[in-house]
């Protein structure tokens, strides 16, 4: 079993499960006398750190690999003749790490160069093809799984168990980023029953495919999810509010185009003091790294609302109860 996305994955007995982590009432060690290899294609501060401190409570040794750093290049492509500057396949860097390591985390995010290939999350799959043990995906193109579990884990200690108002909000970023905290957010606020709107400018659409299994889950555990284009809108009311920006599928590999795009933007698409005094006393969310007073004013990350860090302390505790899952 790998743990790609939230899809199928019971939520709640997770977030339980991450509960007794970190209220000390799991104390078990079921990496005693293993490894588990986490392979980071980008940089990370709370995964790498999460996942290394996680494995070490665990009893467990962390294998940190970079390809094409510490470790060699790396091509993922089915069939690929070899002759570019790519020096190992997946297939091979796969079947030596599990002689050695229980699970394989990966990192891989998206080059936002290609949306039609990058919404397949190449890369993620040809780790879960060849491996025999699971794959945690510690983000890749489309998905962040550990982020949206410690999310609505923090929703949860927050707000208490149940329906929430909830908001993912675009927000203006100088660069063109990538869609997988979104699309996790969205998903697994979905799975939780939350009612879920989605507030961005137009044309900056997530992916068709997600919305819809998002909906289909929603109406599952009697939720719903709504799109609008109007921020100001979405605040109203609202008991969460989650800032991130994202890249629009029409501008992968048009970066430029995509920077003169947003700049309308600028200033206006930001999460400030008047718009969560719109709220019903919202707690403010972001997965960090955050750019302030361009995603987010110093006076709401700074707030008693701002619960930025609570999130990055439950990637721990959720993520020792993945591997417990995975690998015991
Ligand atoms: N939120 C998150 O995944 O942080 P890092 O990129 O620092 O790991």
């Amino acid at each position: 079993m790998h743990f790609l996305n939230t899809k199928d994955v019971d939520l709640n007995a997770l977030i339980e499960a991450a509960l007794r982590f970190k209220r000390g009432e799991d104390r078990s060690q079921p990496l005693v006398g293993k490894s588990v290899a986490l392979v980071f294609f980008n940089p990370s501060l709370r995964t790498r750190a999460s996942m290394q401190v996680g494995i070490y409570e665990l009893g467990g040794n962390a294998v940190v690999l970079e390809p094409g750093g510490t470790s060699w290049t790396l091509e993922h492509r089915a069939g690929a003749v070899m002759d570019g500057d790519k020096t190992e396949h997946v297939a091979e860097f796969v079947r030596v790490l599990e002689r050695y390591c229980v699970a394989i985390g990966v990192r891989t995010f998206a080059a936002l160069k290609d949306w039609p290939e990058e919404r397949t999350d190449p890369i993620l799959s040809a780790f879960a093809k060849y491996a025999s043990v699971p794959i945690i995906n510690l983000e890749s193109a489309m998905h962040h799984p550990c982020q949206s579990s410690a999310d609505m884990m923090t929703i949860r200690e927050k707000l208490g168990e149940g329906r929430k108002r909830v908001v993912l909000t675009w927000a203006w970023h100088p660069k063109l980023l990538p869609m997988a905290v979104p699309n996790s957010f969205a998903l697994a606020a979905a799975q939780m029953g939350h009612d879920l709107v989605i507030a961005h400018p137009a044309g900056y659409d997530l992916d068709e495919e997600l919305i819809d299994t998002s909906r289909q889950l929603a109406a599952g555990a009697g939720g719903s999810v709504k799109v609008t284009n109007d921020m100001d809108a979405a605040f109203t009311g609202a008991e969460v509010i989650y800032a991130k920006s994202w890249g629009a599928k029409q501008f992968y590999g048009r970066d430029e185009q995509d920077t003169i795009t947003r700049a309308q933007y600028r200033n206006k698409w930001i999460v400030n003091e008047r718009r969560m005094a719109q709220t019903d006393d919202a707690i403010f969310m972001h997965c960090l790294p955050v750019r302030r007073n361009v995603i987010v004013t110093d006076g709401v990350i700074d707030s008693r609302s701002s619960v930025v860090i609570d999130e990055a302390e439950n990637r721990l505790h959720v993520q020792k109860a993945v591997m417990k899952e995975l690998c015991a």
